[in-house]
């Protein structure tokens, strides 16, 4: 099998590259513009590691640029493609919002149309959790409501999964969206709370928690999202879908600092802030869709994964 992963030197890009690459059969092409979004240090490292692989082969590109996208995909026949490049986070947003148009909007267009010119047979991407906002009725279900966004993110995501029901409509191109929730683990984003905490209480520094650390999310372990996405693709059939990537777990964010505390041996020292602009107060995907077509459920507990990552972190920063 023939795979394109965009965003592979992304944090679940990386994972599922490592996991498809296992299989010697499968050739794996992975793309990344390598954005500075992040420390790009630990982009290169993942890309270092996956390059190990000699079924493995990066490319850089920015799939917001359309000539490169559709040179690429002609010098290639792919079957599966798992698009998973994207300008993430919500707060980065109210600063920067054309970069979440360029690589989310824009580039998504490139991918779908040359995987659909190009006879891609099976198509999945990362939409996001982010796409119910603000509810009040949990846990939230795939045909729970979508369309009162909270943030520029969420509403790219989910154009997203309007541009590609309209490809199916119009074309007969089926595409799988993964709304993934607070995805955590080993090698994960320097941008997201764990990541943050880990290193604020290791160094004995202050940790900001937006609302009183009184969020809930839906945490879900990197290991059980690379699983579900590969049990997905496996299916013979999938039709144009989309499905809920969630632990079903939710858990408060004042508890996640207490485990978190608990794996380093340390306390943390909190300042409360006010709750921010585009964020929600709860998610809580509803798992059974993803259950019953695949027969998995995310299942790594908190405590488990915490100390997985917290592991990992120590012995990558030293
Ligand atoms: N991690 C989560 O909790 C989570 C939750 C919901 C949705 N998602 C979505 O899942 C996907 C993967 O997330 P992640 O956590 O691995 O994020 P990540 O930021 O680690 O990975 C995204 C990768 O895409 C690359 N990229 C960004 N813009 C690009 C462009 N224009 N051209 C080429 N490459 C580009 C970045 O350099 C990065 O390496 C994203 O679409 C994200 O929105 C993630």
């Amino acid at each position: 099998m023939k795979f394109l992963v965009t965003g592979c030197a992304g944090f679940i890009g990386f994972h599922l590259c490592t996991s498809l690459s296992k299989n010697k059969k499968n050739k794996i092409f992975g793309i990344d513009n390598l954005n500075n979004y992040y420390d790009t240090k630990l982009k290169k490292e993942r890309i270092r590691i996956l390059q190990k692989n000699n079924n493995f082969h990066f490319s850089k590109i920015d799939i917001s640029e359309e000539n490169k996208v559709k040179k690429y995909f002609n010098n290639q026949r792919f079957d599966i493609v798992v698009h998973l490049a994207a300008q993430a986070g919500v707060r980065y947003a109210l600063k920067y919002p054309e970069a979440y148009i360029t690589a989310n909007i824009v580039g998504f267009y490139n991918i779908i149309e040359y995987s659909r010119i190009n006879n891609v047979k099976k198509f999945l991407y990362a939409s996001s959790s982010s796409v119910y906002g603000s509810q009040d009725k949990f846990p939230t279900r795939e045909d729970s409501s979508t369309s009162e966004p909270e943030s520029l993110y969420a509403a790219t995501k989910k154009n997203n999964e309007i541009i590609a029901h309209s490809y199916f409509k119009i074309h007969k191109f089926k595409s799988t969206a993964l709304r993934f929730f607070t995805v955590y683990g080993p090698y994960g984003r320097p941008d997201m709370a764990l990541f943050i905490f880990t290193k604020s209480i290791l160094e004995g520094k202050k940790i900001e928690l937006y609302n009183s650390g009184n969020h809930v999310r839906d945490f879900t372990f990197i290991s059980d999202v690379i699983t579900s996405i590969e049990k997905i693709i496996k299916k013979k059939q999938i039709g144009s879908d989309i499905f809920n990537i969630s632990s079903s777990n939710p858990q408060k964010l004042l508890y996640f600092i207490e485990v978190i505390e608990k794996v380093i041996g340390k306390k943390s020292k909190k300042i409360n802030k006010k709750m921010q602009k585009g964020d929600v107060f709860k998610t809580h995907g509803d798992s059974n869709k993803l259950k019953n077509f695949i027969n998995f459920t995310p299942s790594v507990k908190i405590e488990e994964g915490i100390s997985m990552f917290v592991n990992w972190y120590r012995e990558y920063y030293k």
